[in-house]
């Protein structure tokens, strides 16, 4: 929620107190450096003991709330039958209107099992963006993943509402040339994550909804960012602002054939799940999950986060929560623009979303300019954030490079976690960094894994830069900052 302060700024406001924290520590320049060079600028293989403020993921890091965590208390451990699980099933049927439900591990377990049942070899899996993960399950699959989002979606400094529309036109090419038959299904994910967590129109999504049906196409929706998505809807479509958030996720999934999610996020459990209104869809993937997951009554979740799970699904409807991360972020998007420093707009879901084509203009994409820039985040600032531009893309069949259509590093805002003093931390830091952009230079890998190569990869700097940052840091802020 956002509130109007009587100098008419707006400022985001939790609804919420908090009653229990963690110490965090903000290790000095010079040992950020140290650190940086032992995780192979790889801000995934640094230690949270050397973090400041953990923006690397919104995902399994959000703060739960009081009934989540007495939810966790009575969970039922059955292999079969856990009454956990059947609260889950009630708040799903109730929040999504999708009565069958089969819970996984998290959500790329649940890109597996979708992949299994419905991806064929030489199938395309038209989508409004991809997830790193999503695309990797697809493909091996034997599927192609088609990229078909609208020319907006790549201009960083938009002002379009809803960059994360499906283009129609697009859309009905694909299906002329591939033909339905080998359309796996069509996939919306909302938000889109690595667009900068960019929403869909429920007008759009209505179309899409429409035209799949029309050719015999499935409509797979990931929901791992629904509250959000949800929660732009209500701020940003004509019809949806006197709408509850309950409402229009309702509205979503009747148009949906599918959903599947990570809990991770919205949910603020870690979980993920697939659910249908559909008893055939269910009974296609249900015998696979005891295989690969666990049996249907807890697929690979502990039951305690079942229990949490089932709790979330119910809170995130609550405008409050839905808008706990999109507010905040929404607030340091403004500070950073306000300095001068080129993020993703409008705000989305999730994440602030620095631009670092435009950050290091001088770095090319196969210097890794988002890498650079959230090593260069951390060693500055202590906190860390996540490359999501040509790191994150691994190479294709024949082993060439392929260059990300953006370069963000990302500091991810999870749920209920920072205060605006974090904020005004992190953009202050950002600024500064800002000034000294020039001394900011490429990467090199050093260790390449031929599957997400973000994870594992190592690389280096390319001139010693960092040290050099590091120097210059310590001289305006002196050695202990
Ligand atoms: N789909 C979307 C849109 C996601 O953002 C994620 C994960 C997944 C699927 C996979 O789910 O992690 O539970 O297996 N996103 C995390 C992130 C990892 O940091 O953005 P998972």
């Amino acid at each position: 929620m956002s509130i109007r302060l009587s100098n008419g700024k707006e400022i985001p406001i939790e609804m919420h107190k908090v009653r229990i924290v963690q110490k965090t520590q903000l290790p000095p320049a010079r040992e950020r450096l140290r650190a940086m060079d032992e995780a192979g600028y790889n801000t995934f293989l640094l230690r949270t003991r050397d973090v400041f403020l953990d923006m690397l993921t919104d995902s399994g890091t959000n703060a739960m709330s009081d009934n989540q965590l007495a939810a966790m208390m009575v969970a039922d451990d059955a292999y079969a039958g856990s009454e956990s699980f059947y609260k889950l099933e009630s708040a799903v049927t109730d929040i999504f209107g999708m009565q069958h439900v089969l819970p996984t591990h998290q959500g790329r377990a649940a890109e597996h099992l979708l992949a299994k049942v419905f991806v064929k070899q030489g199938d395309v899996v038209p989508m409004n963006y991809h997830f790193t993960t999503t695309r990797a399950h697809f493909e091996m699959a034997g599927g192609t993943v088609l990229e078909i989002f609208t020319d907006e979606a790549l201009n960083t400094q938009s002002t379009c509402p809803f960059k994360g529309n499906l283009d129609l036109n697009k859309f009905q090419k694909v299906i002329d040339q591939y033909g339905a038959s080998r359309i796996s299904f069509v996939r919306m994910e909302a938000t889109t994550n690595l667009l900068g967590g960019q929403p869909f129109s429920l007008g759009n999504f209505r179309q899409v909804s429409e035209m799949a049906h029309k050719n015999g196409i499935l409509l797979v929706i990931d929901g791992s960012l629904i509250s959000e998505n949800a929660y732009f809807i209500k701020q940003r479509e004509a019809g949806y602002e006197n709408k509850s958030i309950a409402e229009i996720i309702l509205e979503i999934m009747s148009l949906a054939d599918i959903c599947y999610l990570s809990g991770r996020k919205s949910c603020s459990a870690r979980g993920g799940f697939i659910s249908t209104a559909n008893k055939a869809h269910y009974d296609a993937i249900r015998p696979w999950l005891p295989l690969y997951e666990g049996f249907t009554t807890y697929g690979g979740m502990s039951t305690k986060e079942v229990e949490a799970m089932a709790v979330g699904v119910r809170e995130m409807v609550e405008t409050e929560v839905a808008g706990a991360s999109a507010d905040q972020v929404k607030y340091f998007v403004d500070r950073l623009r306000e300095n001068g420093v080129p993020v993703v707009t409008p705000a989305g879901g999730l994440a602030c979303h620095v631009d670092a084509k435009l950050f290091l203009p001088h770095i090319p994409s196969l210097e890794y300019p988002a890498g650079a820039l959230s090593a260069a985040i951390y060693i500055c600032s202590g906190i860390r954030s996540m490359e999501r531009g040509t790191v994150s893309m691994d190479r294709d069949k024949d082993g060439n490079e392929l260059a990300s259509d953006l370069e963000l590093a990302r500091l991810a805002v999870p749920r209920r976690v920072y205060t605006m003093s974090h904020m005004e931390y992190a953009a202050d830091r950002l600024a500064w960094l800002l000034k000294h952009r020039d001394m900011v230079k490429g990467l090199k890998f050093v260790e390449e894994p031929p599957v997400l190569r973000f994870f594992f990869g190592r690389m280096v700097p390319l001139e010693n830069w960092s040290a050099k940052l590091a120097e210059k840091f310590e001289k305006d802020f002196g050695p202990a900052a």
